[in-house]
């Protein structure tokens, strides 16, 4: 309303993510008129700058929307009039006051709301947020920090950040980002599910046979070897990103779209998962390689990295969840950079069709003719499931044919970028795509062991080229579960 204003503080704004994602995401908001009335953006950072530097930094970050380039030059000069900056430490309470007093003068009188987006490394996270809180919260409205990973690198060092946020934030002014569910797709799976009365009657382990989630990068660390190196794959991509998906595809039907409710589902899946063993687990790491003359890198070519490391850029993992509904179904989890292709997937493999009346005389491979729903996250959102069909003609033979949903052909409107939909929430107060920390806490519970052996055994990945499918040991370790990879196929 007329009476209250936000400030957005982009504590780290001239970092990578700020530029990339922060900034162009609060334009596509502004733009679409989703940003209340009164608000104001600072950039926050060491460096020295004015505010018309900043404007001219965050300007080149900012595109239009291809179905709404009219006027867009226009309200990217109001916008830019909207931000400002603000040079001072991460750790000073001092620079933290006079950021205070002047977002005070930008507020001129209203009811104030503060939203500082820390997008800085996790070593200083604390000192920041221990900063903003007693030296810049807002004195009538809402105070609230977005956080993004890493949260710690196991369950130890999790709970001790968790624990130091909490000495200057109460659990509801965090908002734990994990941007997977800011992604049209994933947020679409729960009206997939409970909004149809197709696919929920079909969603265990009665009628599937195994779930598959499948994160691909055509890309190595390239640049960011210091974190990665630091992390892997598994505590990158698995802990959260794959494992939240996993969540909400097999939580049960909350009591409400409330974000407790939902979250209090997907945390129940999380504390019914065994902990992933080392024998369901395999790892591998690119090496360089050298393709119609043009030679890609190894990981450990990174100057960051270091040359003897064995941090996994590639993992596999089985995962299970005991409990009624789906007990004994394999979730493969397969996440990797340097592969041949990039996306994004959920794979639902169902069943075969019990006594299945065109499978007694056709000898055929019997894989062949089991269903497959796949969501596709990215690129080129789609949602298909893979019929057995009979082809068009005198005989009879069957072939697989996709019942195809795909996006840019159903909807003419571009899918705005996770990140405007999570700072969106984040402004309104919807906690539904953040993470709270018992869910953090339950994440790093299944995965904590499962690292510290690998890591306290040396476990030595398996090389795979530049640019390929990844390691075979992948295969294997579908294999020993009955299982084939559907990514390998040809789908459409
Ligand atoms: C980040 C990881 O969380 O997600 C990166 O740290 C990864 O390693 C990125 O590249 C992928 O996000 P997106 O949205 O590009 O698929």
């Amino acid at each position: 309303d007329d009476k209250s204003t936000v400030s957005i503080t982009v504590v780290g704004a001239s970092g990578d993510l700020a530029k990339k994602k922060i900034f162009p995401a609060l334009f596509a908001l502004y733009y679409e008129d989703c940003l209340p009335e009164h608000f104001t953006i600072f950039g926050y950072a060491r460096s020295k700058m004015t505010d018309a530097e900043l404007r001219n930094m965050v300007s080149r970050t900012l595109t239009c929307r291809i179905d709404k380039r009219e006027n867009c030059g226009e309200k990217m000069e109001q916008f830019l009039q909207r931000c400002f900056y603000h040079s001072g430490q991460y750790d000073s309470q001092e620079n933290f006051a006079e950021l205070d007093k002047t977002l005070k003068k930008h507020e001129a009188g209203r009811i104030s709301n503060r939203l500082f987006y820390l997008s800085i490394p996790p070593n200083i996270f604390v000192d920041a947020v221990k900063c903003a809180s007693l030296s810049a919260t807002a004195s009538a409205g809402w105070t609230r920090v977005i956080v993004e990973k890493p949260f710690g690198r196991d369950s130890e060092s999790s709970a001790a950040l968790t624990k130091s946020l909490k000495q200057y934030l109460t659990e509801d002014q965090i908002f734990r980002i994990d941007h997977y569910l800011g992604k049209e797709l994933v947020e679409n799976l729960s009206v997939l599910r409970f909004s149809n009365l197709i696919f929920e009657p079909l969603w265990s382990r009665q009628y599937i046979r195994n779930v598959q989630l499948i994160f691909s990068e055509d890309f190595g660390t390239e640049g960011r070897g210091g974190y990665f190196d630091h992390y892997g794959i598994m505590r990158d991509i698995m802990q959260n990103h794959l494992l939240q998906i996993l969540a909400l595809f097999a939580m049960e039907t909350p009591v409400s779209l409330d974000a407790e409710d939902i979250r209090n589902e997907k945390v129940k899946v999380l504390r019914s998962m065994r902990p992933i063993r080392a024998d369901d687990v395999i790892i591998g790491q690119y090496k360089s390689h050298t393709k119609g003359g043009v030679s890609y890198p190894g990981y450990t070519d990174d100057k960051t990295v270091p040359k003897d490391s064995l941090t996994p850029t590639f993992a596999a993992a089985a995962l299970f969840i005991d409990n009624a509904r789906w007990d004994g179904v394999p979730f493969l989890m397969k996440a990797g950079k340097a592969l041949h292709d990039k996306r994004a997937e959920i794979r639902v493999q169902f069943r075969n069709v019990p006594g299945n009346l065109y499978n007694r005389n056709s000898g055929t491979d019997l894989d062949q003719a089991t269903n497959e729903l796949v969501i596709r996250v990215q690129p080129d959102e789609a949602i298909y499931l893979k019929i057995n069909n009979k082809v068009p003609g005198l005989g009879m033979r069957l072939d697989q044919s996709n019942l195809n949903l795909l996006y840019k052909a159903r909807y003419s409107k571009e899918i705005p970028d996770a990140y405007e939909r999570l700072l969106l929430d984040a402004v309104e107060g919807e906690r539904r795509l953040f993470i709270r920390s018992d869910e953090l806490d339950a994440a790093w519970a299944l995965f904590t062991p499962v690292l510290k052996d690998l890591e306290e055994n040396r476990k030595v990945p398996e090389y795979y080229p530049y640019g390929s499918r990844g390691p075979v040991g992948a295969h294997y370790l579908a294999a020993r579960h009955n299982i084939k990879w559907g990514d390998l196929g040809v789908d459409e």
